[in-house]
């Protein structure tokens, strides 16, 4: 989340972007899975065939990635005053079920997994499949049976209309000025996906910026969010983080009866 790194996140997301495997070997031997995983008119995303070697991580010479985003275990990050912002307005309870897009290592996912319990699920998703495959890998190698890590299509949230309590995305740069349409279907797909009552929270370092093009492409304002957001949410709360040399905006909004 640092400035200086912030375009190597970009650059490395989009790599991911490009780089994304569509194969999905073992899908004969998977377990049943939920339908909205299989049904290809629900955009196709896919959970990964249970991994039971550890996968390599390729950007592992990049320090921002080995040091932050991979790790799961990583109690210097869970202190820092962000992450405990982030924890306290997700507020996870047992039996809650979150989607945490753009889970990367899953250093959220496992936290909440532990928190929400047997009664509850979460649903980790990626458009990157090395993330997927690690998660699956850490999934069955901690025993953790209240998740699944699932591949996804850049845009697409595979998730089932009203199943989760709560939405995330967290440091992902999933929304960029530059992709109108997809930033509305994100809000859709999520405003479809909560329970009414149901809660999304969005993180975004206002730092992240990349290029396409001539175009610039950036991430959006806070208030640009809250606009695109408003047909179908409802603002809750609004904070601005300033860490280490980065500064981030964090919103959280309600879905809208
Ligand atoms: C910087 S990491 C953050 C990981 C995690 N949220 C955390 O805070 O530790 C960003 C992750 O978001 C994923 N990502 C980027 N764009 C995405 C999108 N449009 N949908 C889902 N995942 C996305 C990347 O592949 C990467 O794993």
């Amino acid at each position: 989340m640092k400035r200086e790194t912030s375009a190597t996140v970009v650059a490395w997301v989009l790599a991911a972007v490009t780089a994304m495997g569509c194969g999905s070997a073992g899908e004969q031997q998977q377990a049943p899975r939920p339908w909205y995983h299989q049904d290809p008119s629900q955009g196709a995303p896919r959970v990964e065939a249970p991994v039971s070697v550890d996968p390599a991580i390729e950007t592992a010479q990049d320090p921002i990635w080995r040091e932050l985003w991979v790790p799961i275990d990583n109690p210097e990050r869970e202190r820092s005053g962000s992450v405990q912002l982030v924890q306290q307005l997700v507020d996870a309870r047992p039996g809650m079920v979150i989607a945490d897009v753009g889970a990367g290592g899953g250093f959220f996912t496992f936290q909440w997994a532990r928190t929400v319990g047997a009664t509850g699920f979460i649903h980790s998703i990626d458009i990157d499949r090395r993330m997927t495959r690690k998660l699956s890998y850490e999934s069955a190698a901690r025993g953790v049976t209240n998740m699944d890590a699932t591949q996804v299509p850049i845009g697409t949230l595979g998730l089932a209309p009203r199943s989760v309590d709560l939405v995330t995305f967290l440091d992902t740069g999933a929304f960029m000025t530059c992709e109108p349409a997809r930033n509305e279907g994100y809000f859709r797909q999520a405003a479809e996906a909560l329970r009414p009552g149901g809660r999304l929270l969005i993180l975004n370092n206002v730092d992240v910026a990349g290029e396409q093009g001539d175009s610039p492409c950036e991430v959006p304002s806070a208030e640009e969010m809250i606009e695109m957001a408003s047909p179908r949410f409802t603002t809750v709360s609004r904070h601005t983080l300033h860490e280490g040399g980065w500064s981030a905006w964090l919103l959280v909004f309600e879905r809208r009866s």
